[in-house]
């Protein structure tokens, strides 16, 4: 007689231990489902340097596909994507710089850009002027970095075309 009722207690406690450990694991699942997953996304800030490794002129990054422009303690970055269809876009010299004013503030216009996939064509100051590009080129904020001095640029925040930083 004690035997079945032994076999009993042992199933009894073997089911309800099965149950709680089944009832631990699915509020286990649902407290994390509240836990968003983590996006690492790739930061949108760069450093590209100190503002003295830049020359005069134009500067192109071919890692962030960008042009750093200087003149003098002014800096200014456009970006080298074409907006048609993402190509990167490739400056030309032009043989007689152009001064001008774009949106208020002076700028010395030393290259036009060309797209070599559809044959785009942009001012210095990233205007598009021919082919099916639809925009112009995005200019980028740039900034300096407290902890070394180096240019930053963030990719995510594009700014007005009359946009410059100036260094001490
Ligand atoms: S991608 Fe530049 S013109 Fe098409």
């Amino acid at each position: 007689m004690g035997e079945p009722q032994n076999r009993r207690d042992f199933l009894l406690t073997l089911g309800t231990g099965a149950g709680i450990a089944a009832l631990g694991y699915q509020g286990a699942a649902s407290l994390r489902s509240l836990v968003p997953n983590v996006s690492y996304d790739a930061p949108t800030t760069v450093k590209v340097g100190l503002p003295a490794e830049f020359p005069d002129g134009l500067k192109f990054l071919p890692d962030q596909r960008l042009f750093i422009f200087r003149e003098g303690t002014v800096f200014h970055a456009i970006s080298a994507v074409c907006t048609h269809l993402g190509c990167t876009v490739r400056a030309e010299a032009l043989s007689n710089p152009e001064a001008r004013t774009v949106d208020g503030k002076a700028l010395r216009l030393t290259h036009r850009f060309l797209c070599p996939c559809h044959g785009s064509k942009y001012t210095g100051d990233g205007g598009n002027v021919s082919g099916p590009a639809p925009r112009p080129l995005a200019w980028y904020h740039l900034s300096l970095a407290s902890d070394d001095g180096q240019l930053v640029v963030d990719l995510a925040n594009e700014v007005g075309h009359d946009f410059r930083l100036t260094t001490a």
